[in-house]
């Protein structure tokens, strides 16, 4: 395991939040919500099927004490919640539509969120990204100030002179498209937020561009600039600098020569993308070519930490989201 997961995991066991895992009937959840209690770093409730997994628990030799199991088949306060779905949604859902989603394992996790009833959640192994960033929308909703649900990758990189012991935040990389000029401040200005919850330090962000500083121009160049006035103005207590190439950014000797005077270039630990493209692209040449390894991608920017999985995904990385989320929870303010 990473440094970086071994100081989540020492840092959630200090204070352990309250996880929803919605798919409880996926045994890979199970798995994880077992491993998070007995590890400490969570406080796990399972929706799914208590006989199924009940059933599964005992098959692998789980033990689910300590674990709170809430019944698909007899949802509490299910009336209560498709009302107040029906309401959240002013006119774009019918009383039928309310119903049907209220009922559906991430929707009702996402609710219990927002009810205080847990801290977080954790979903996606079975449900669609779609599915699980509408329950992030519709029932968390954003951060004060923030309208964007974006996502951020940790970067673990063997090379510890870059970022902070080798450890970059890069976004967006897995989910906003096209960001528009006010998206983009967003992004920066979250994942500033999301790295001073999970680092407990301050960032170095640095908005990239394939010009530094005015040595090229272009309305996508403007674009990047105009987000860097929107995001400062957003957060002014934020340390952020652009436009910067790649290499103006990480490397103090090219900083020295192309963006002297800048707060940011040369020590940068935190990369803010143009667009999905670049910062997709991006996080997978970083794995493969610099061989690090990439957590995520994590949702940012809602008002409560909440994760989605890839399908594919195995216990231990369902159970990293929940010990990430539960850090962030501690960090945030
Ligand atoms: C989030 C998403 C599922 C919603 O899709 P949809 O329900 O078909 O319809 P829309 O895009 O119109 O969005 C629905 C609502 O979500 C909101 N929304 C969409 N993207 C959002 C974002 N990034 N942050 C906050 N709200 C967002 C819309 O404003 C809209 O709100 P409203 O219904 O209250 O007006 C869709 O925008 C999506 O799939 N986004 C991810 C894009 C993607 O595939 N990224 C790459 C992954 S590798």
């Amino acid at each position: 395991m990473s440094t970086f997961m071994d100081m989540v995991y020492e840092k959630a066991r200090k204070s352990p939040k309250r996880v929803v895992f919605p798919e409880g009937n996926d045994d890979r959840t199970i798995e994880a919500a077992v491993k998070a209690t007995s590890l400490g770093v969570a406080k796990a409730i399972l929706i799914g099927t208590p006989s199924k997994i009940n059933e599964t628990a005992a098959g692998k030799g789980f033990h689910l004490e300590g674990i709170d199991i809430i019944d698909i088949g007899n949802l509490p306060n299910l009336d209560v919640y498709i009302k107040e779905f029906f309401d959240l949604r002013k006119g774009k859902a019918t009383m039928e539509e309310a119903a049907e989603t209220m009922k559906k394992d991430v929707y009702y996790g996402a609710m219990m969120v927002r009810k205080g009833l847990a801290d977080t959640f954790v979903a996606g192994a079975v449900n669609t990204t779609a599915n699980v960033s509408r329950a992030a929308i519709y029932l968390i909703g954003m951060k004060p100030g923030i309208k964007t649900l974006s996502s951020f990758f940790v970067m673990i990189l063997p090379d510890k002179t870059f970022g902070k012991d080798g450890i970059l935040f890069y976004a967006d990389g897995g989910f906003v498209i096209d960001p528009t000029d006010e998206q983009l401040a967003d992004i920066t200005v979250t994942t500033g937020a999301t790295y001073r919850e999970l680092m407990g330090e301050e960032p170095n962000i640095a908005m990239l561009s394939f010009s530094t500083k005015g040595s090229s121009k272009h309305e996508r160049i403007d674009k990047v600039t105009r987000a860097l006035a929107l995001a400062k103005a957003k957060d002014p207590s934020l340390n952020i600098d652009g436009e910067l190439q790649a290499d103006a950014a990480l490397l103090p000797s090219v900083a020295a020569r192309k963006a002297p005077g800048s707060p940011v270039a040369g020590k940068a630990n935190v990369l803010i993308f143009p667009d999905l493209d670049s910062g997709n692209i991006a996080y997978k040449l970083t794995e493969r070519l610099a061989k690090a390894e990439a957590l995520g991608p994590i949702y940012q920017g809602t008002a409560k930490p909440c994760s989605d999985l890839s399908r594919g995904c195995k216990a231990t990385d369902i159970l990293n989201c929940a010990a990430i989320n539960v850090v962030r929870l501690q960090g945030s303010k």
